[in-house]
């Protein structure tokens, strides 16, 4: 898988940083081609030459060319992204997350982050103190990263170089690569689903009440996105509409939020006919105030009711009027035991596959970040997931997807 694959290895000032002539030579060994993007305080921990030697090219630093020098490539910061097939941050410190997290670009290794081109996996190791680590101001970059699109691996534990044993090592080489060929391995342009369109709903829907109040839901958005993410990096032309929700636009990916379930309805029905595949992960509000009210209702009364009108189903409303040549899939959020729910949801709103899942507020359903599917596949099997990661879980719903498209000789 590694073969023939452009990667860029940025590495950060942390001890770590030792280990990385064997990573760039367990990369070469696959036949990977590998430049080296090494940043000030990662020039203190290994050395240039090392790196050069191993790498067998000239390690890359400073933005900023040196004029005199024949043959310089004065857009050198920008070329790097474009050659990058794959950008791997080992060891990755606080501060260039930091940086990354912030869209500053003052080196090579932040320039070649910021010009990589869609879809092109970015994969971050961080190596620090455990403390540093679990600070607020690094969680909330390592969450801005990975809503960004980026791999960040939560960090080993171990001995570290302080002498304390704790969360805060960096990966080892050999499980680094295997990430990488792993994360390559998915994005592989030979899916089923390159070039199809695939829409994907995500998050809650709004109903207002009047203009400051509103009903609404738990959903954060992270499995409908993480669905549209993986699609795009499958090579698919992904459509994702949202409800609101905080997360950023998986790179590729065209993004049209709404609030409401009728802004959201509308929106999906002006694509549904070049649509290919229509995947409903947002949880859609079935009912909407019958008459929203301008202004702020004002407290009065101890009792008020708010008389609620069906909303449109969007999903079914794609299965109903679906060509043989395209795909309904679903989910189903159901009680525990609500699996006949979602075997009834696959037939009343004629889908090809409903993704029945519960609500625990611990592992799967709303807001965390895992999930537990089970994918039910129409005239087919079901299959039972384990406890996955919501980006986990959407490669198995895409497996199940491209399994299908397969059987219907589907083209784009
Ligand atoms: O967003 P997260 O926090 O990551 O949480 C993920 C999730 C729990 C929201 C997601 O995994 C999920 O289950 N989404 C569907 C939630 C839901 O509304 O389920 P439902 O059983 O009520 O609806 C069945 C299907 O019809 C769903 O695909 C839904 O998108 C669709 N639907 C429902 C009502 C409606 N008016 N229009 C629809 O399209």
């Amino acid at each position: 898988m590694l073969k023939g694959k452009r990667v860029v290895l940025g590495v950060c000032g942390g001890i770590a940083a030792y280990k990385t002539p064997h990573l760039v030579r367990l990369l070469k060994k696959a036949e990977a081609e590998v430049r080296v993007a090494l940043t000030e305080a990662g020039g203190r921990f290994v050395s240039e030459l090392s790196l050069a030697t191993v790498s067998g090219e000239p390690v890359l630093r400073s933005m900023f060319p040196a004029t005199n020098t024949p043959g310089v490539d004065f857009t050198g910061h920008i070329s790097l992204g474009e050659w990058a097939d794959a950008l791997v941050v080992a060891p990755a410190t606080a501060n260039t997350m930091a940086k990354l997290a912030a869209g500053l670009c003052d080196d090579m290794l932040t320039a070649c982050f910021i010009t990589l081109r869609p879809n092109r996996p970015v994969l971050i190791f961080p190596a620090m103190d455990g403390q540093m680590f679990l600070s607020a101001s690094v969680q909330r970059n390592v969450a801005t990263l990975a809503a960004h699109g980026c791999h960040v691996f939560t960090p080993e534990s171990g001995e570290l170089a302080s002498g304390l044993c704790g969360l805060g090592r960096m990966a080892e080489p050999e499980e680094i690569a295997t990430e990488l060929e792993r994360t390559l391995d998915s994005i592989s342009n030979d899916s089923p689903l390159s070039g199809l369109r695939i829409v994907v709903t995500a998050g809650p829907t709004r109903e207002r009440i009047d203009g400051v109040r509103f009903i609404s839901n738990y959903s954060s958005g992270k499995m409908g996105f993480a669905i549209a993410r993986a699609a795009a990096e499958r090579g698919a032309t992904v459509t994702l509409i949202s409800g609101p929700v905080h997360l950023g636009t998986p790179p590729g990916v065209e993004r049209i939020d709404v609030e409401s379930a009728s802004e959201m309805n509308e929106t999906a029905e002006r694509v549904f006919s070049e649509t290919n595949i229509f995947i409903g992960a947002a949880a859609v509000a079935d009912y909407r105030p019958a008459e929203p009210v301008d202004g702020k209702v004002k407290k009065g009364a101890s009792q008020m009711e708010i008389r609620l009108v069906q909303n449109p189903d969007i999903l079914g409303g794609f299965g109903a009027q679906k060509s043989p040549g395209q795909l309904a899939i679903g989910f189903a959020l159901e009680e525990a035991d609500g699996i006949e729910h979602a075997h009834a949801k696959l037939e009343a709103k004629n889908l090809d596959l409903i993704a029945f899942n519960t609500f625990n507020g611990t592992d799967s359903g709303f807001e965390v970040d895992t999930n537990i599917l089970t994918l039910i596949i129409r005239g087919g099997e079901t299959v039972t997931l384990t406890k996955l990661t919501k980006e986990k879980a959407a490669g198995e719903l895409l497996n199940a997807v491209e399994r299908l498209v397969v059987a219907k000789e589907m083209q784009p």
